[in-house]
């Protein structure tokens, strides 16, 4: 799932790549590197990392409709389904990139420059031997941390996985984040979409937690 050639993947899946006008392929050879920069480079603009079901990343774009809303995902279904979804709920706002947001993350999007972050219900990695796996890394965290835009730019988790939470608020202090908000009380928080997951904890009972970090100014 992780690492790789993403262009020799994509061509060697048994499904073909969605070709749909808002899912951008940075990752082809023959690139379209200058379209995702251009649309990065709108403010204000929002990253959601590992969509799945585009609940979330739909109705963020919906509610802040000024904004540029880029959604990363590895799964092609959910690519898929989030670009026609968008385009048939007038939601010129959103792009796509199906693949890791890791690499793209570092390469296209510059420095300081966006306004939300927003992991929801990361996958969770249970064995040890899996946890460089998860995205919460002290390396991708440091990359997000320097994408925010200082003191306004929020980092946004929401996780069911208790154990999670703590590898989240230190990974993010360590790499210079400040925790400014939690749980539903938060108003920012609660004033955010949920995702197709939070809907399904909500339904069932299952607690889950809501961060938002922000990038302190440098000194
Ligand atoms: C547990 S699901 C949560 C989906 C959705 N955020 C929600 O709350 O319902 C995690 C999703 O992240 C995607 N994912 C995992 N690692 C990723 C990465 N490095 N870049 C982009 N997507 C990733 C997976 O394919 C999966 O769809």
């Amino acid at each position: 799932m992780i690492g790789g050639d993403l262009e020799v993947r994509a061509q060697h899946s048994r499904v073909p790549p969605v070709d749909h006008p808002y899912v951008l392929a940075p990752y082809r050879r023959d690139g379209d590197d200058a379209v995702t920069r251009a649309f990065v480079a709108h403010h204000p603009l929002h990253i959601e990392i590992g969509f799945g079901r585009p609940h979330y990343l739909l109705d963020l774009a919906r509610n802040l409709p000024d904004a540029h809303v880029l959604g990363f995902e590895i799964k092609r279904e959910w690519v898929r389904a989030a670009s026609e979804r968008a385009q048939r709920d007038g939601l010129g706002n959103v792009r796509v990139i199906e693949g890791d947001a890791r690499p793209h993350l570092e390469r296209l999007v510059p420095e300081g420059s966006v306004d939300g972050i927003h992991v929801l219900f990361p996958d969770p990695w249970w064995k040890k031997r899996h946890h460089k796996r998860r995205v919460f890394t002290s390396d991708f965290t440091a990359l997000i941390a320097s994408r925010l835009v200082p003191e306004t730019g929020m980092l946004v988790v929401k996780t069911d996985v208790p154990a999670y939470v703590d590898q989240v608020i230190d990974e993010a202090t360590a790499a210079g984040l400040e925790l400014r908000g939690e749980g539903s009380v938060d108003e920012l928080l609660a004033s955010l979409p949920r995702s197709h997951r939070e809907k399904k904890c909500a339904d069932l009972g299952v607690p889950f937690h809501m961060l938002r970090f922000h990038r302190m100014m440098p000194s």
